[in-house]
């Protein structure tokens, strides 16, 4: 399919969209939700080309219009990450918006940490007409049982940014390369343990949650990093614990570890949450800023204000604006009963647990330091109102700010 000629793809896709209608046509079950209709050209959205201002998602609305159903999208929590009320959420609705959807035509939940919660969410969404449903699961198990419910129905399902080992052969996947998230990570530790001076390192390395599998892909990137610097004697590996996305677990965690090894003096870890967590746990230990690397992930408003105050080395900036829009135009394709094209399905991803390969879209991620902040998420933050100078600045940031250039 990658390689067809668009022609031979646009039949391909008009076969497939008969072949749906037909389905759909013959099913007597009204729990067959997934849809199409005919009429116009299929517009072919480039992955490559999704900006800011969600000018893409414009070229998209024929093919909305053409969709039927809701689209439902299940967030997990509000806890581990600030992302999904921060940017997930709006960056999603804009682009729906975008593409012409109205506030009726998707509806995007948060399960607030519970399998239960988002058990029922999925459920109501179904009740309520849905045809796609995105999910971002609490755990794998979890979000496969939900996914095969859901295409049992007629519904067409992406994984959203979490992989859900276990889910349909037939589903997508949008994220950013996991393993390059991670190796960011290790990089961008070593890079500051350069640049703060930082004598005879001794890092404790905290991973994610275990039941995510981003969590095992972002330790096989800083691993890959770090594992050279470990096995040449340059750097000590203090230990690894069992990972957790619960930031007052990971203050737990990281104290006891602490008063275990007191030569700890860096840590890596794999979201700013987590990081926050052990910042709170360094500053009530006295620790000067820029003695202590720490890392991060998802440019939420707290990692980057512990980055500015010198206590985190830098954050993996995904913007979720791309994120959101390739998941929004997935969404659409399937909705309408569309084959979404190549240029947007740029990549595989192998579900370990099915043993085969997972469509996906793939956006890219950036490592945000001082250096880098005001062009990166702060120049997104202008455009998507994600992320304000003002907020970012408080706290007695003015002046770190003034100096990254941030005004
Ligand atoms: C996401 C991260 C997030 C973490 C905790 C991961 O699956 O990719 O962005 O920080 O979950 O919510």
């Amino acid at each position: 399919m990658h390689h067809l000629p668009k022609q031979i793809a646009a039949v391909t896709a008009a076969l497939a969209l008969a072949a749906a209608a037909a389905s759909c046509g013959s099913s007597s079950s009204s729990s067959s939700n997934a849809s199409s209709s005919g009429g116009g050209a299929v517009p072919q959205v480039d992955v490559t080309k999704f900006t800011a201002d969600y000018a893409v998602m414009k070229t998209l609305q024929s093919l909305a219009a053409q969709g039927k159903g809701k689209i439902g999208v299940l967030l997990p929590d509000t806890t581990t990450s600030t992302r999904y009320v921060q940017y997930d959420a709006p960056n999603l609705t804009k682009a729906f918006e975008a593409a012409g959807l109205s506030s009726s035509d998707f509806k995007i939940t948060n399960a607030q940490g519970s399998v239960s919660t988002m058990q029922q969410q999925a459920e109501a969404d179904i009740t309520d007409g849905a045809s796609v449903l995105l999910i971002d699961p609490i755990d794998t198990g979890s979000g496969a049982a939900i996914e095969k419910n859901a295409e049992a129905k007629g519904l067409k399902v992406i994984d959203y940014d979490r992989l859900v080992l276990g889910g349909p052969a037939d589903r997508y996947y949008v994220s950013f390369n996991n393993v390059q998230v991670g190796k960011l990570i290790g990089q961008g530790e070593i890079s500051c343990i350069n640049a703060w001076g930082v004598k005879n390192p001794n890092i404790l390395i905290m991973d994610g949650d275990p039941t995510d599998n981003n969590a095992k892909l972002f330790a096989q990137g800083y691993n890959s990093v770090l594992d050279p610097k470990f096995a040449d004697g340059t750097y000590k590996k203090v230990g690894e614990p069992t990972g957790t996305w619960d930031p007052p677990t990971a203050q737990t965690l990281f104290e006891q570890q602490y008063t275990a090894h007191p030569n700890i003096n860096a840590v890596v870890t794999p979201n700013d949450s987590n990081a926050a967590a052990v910042i709170a746990a360094l500053k009530n230990k006295k620790i000067p800023p820029k003695t202590f690397p720490t890392t991060g992930q998802d440019a939420g408003l707290e990692g980057l204000q512990n980055i500015l105050a010198g206590y985190q080395c830098g954050t993996v900036y995904k913007p979720y604006y791309l994120e959101a829009q390739a998941a929004a135009a997935l969404a659409l394709y399937l909705r309408a009963g569309q084959t979404p094209p190549s240029t947007l399905v740029n990549s595989t991803t192998k579900d370990s647990t099915i043993g085969a390969d997972v469509k996906s879209v793939y956006t890219p991620p950036t490592w945000v330091t001082v250096d880098n902040m005001n062009d990166t998420v702060v120049k997104d933050g202008k455009v998507t109102g994600d992320v304000t100078v003002k907020q970012l600045c408080s706290g007695g940031l003015q002046s770190a700010c003034s100096a990254a250039g941030i005004q």
